[in-house]
């Protein structure tokens, strides 16, 4: 809500916001929406979105219990990633489940700088990195579900 008063963003606008991208609204859309690669610079900058979801909703009674999601949602099992470098059971379980969702949505979605993948290429992505990046139950899980069919339904991009 400091943001959004600060930014000049109307807080009831912050409700439309999926909790787990809120912290990107910090980051300057010459970052956010380079059609490039990102230099490493730009990643440091990028990789603090975590810290200003923590700090927008960590204030904010309602939203606090879904703060491990956009908090920790970057965290890898083998500790090798951000914020805090959390490792294995470390990081909070609704996390681990929303980092597959959010590798899946992100590949399979076209970006600037590149092309959707198609849902075979990413499910092989993702099955390479569990253990490292992926809890191995969580991706099993994932890769199962499927009650509507809707995944096999969806064009290959
Ligand atoms: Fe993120």
């Amino acid at each position: 809500m400091f943001f959004a008063a600060s930014s000049g963003t109307d807080p009831m606008k912050l409700a439309e916001i999926p909790v787990p991208y809120i912290g990107k609204m910090a980051i300057p859309d010459r970052v956010l929406l380079k059609p490039g690669p990102l230099t490493r610079a730009e990643w440091d900058i990028m990789r603090q979105h975590p810290v200003y979801a923590y700090k927008f909703i960590s204030p904010i009674k309602y939203l606090r219990p879904a703060i491990d999601i956009p908090y920790c949602h970057h965290e890898k099992v083998d500790g090798t990633c951000y914020p805090r470098g959390l490792a294995g059971k470390d990081i909070p379980f609704a996390a681990q489940i929303f980092a597959v969702v959010d590798v899946w949505d992100a590949l399979t979605s076209n970006r600037p700088y590149r092309k959707a993948w198609s849902k075979n290429r990413t499910s092989h992505y993702i099955q390479k990195r569990v253990g490292r990046h992926f809890v191995p139950k969580v991706v099993e899980a994932f890769l199962d579900i499927d009650p509507l069919g809707s995944w096999s339904s969806l064009p290959e991009v």
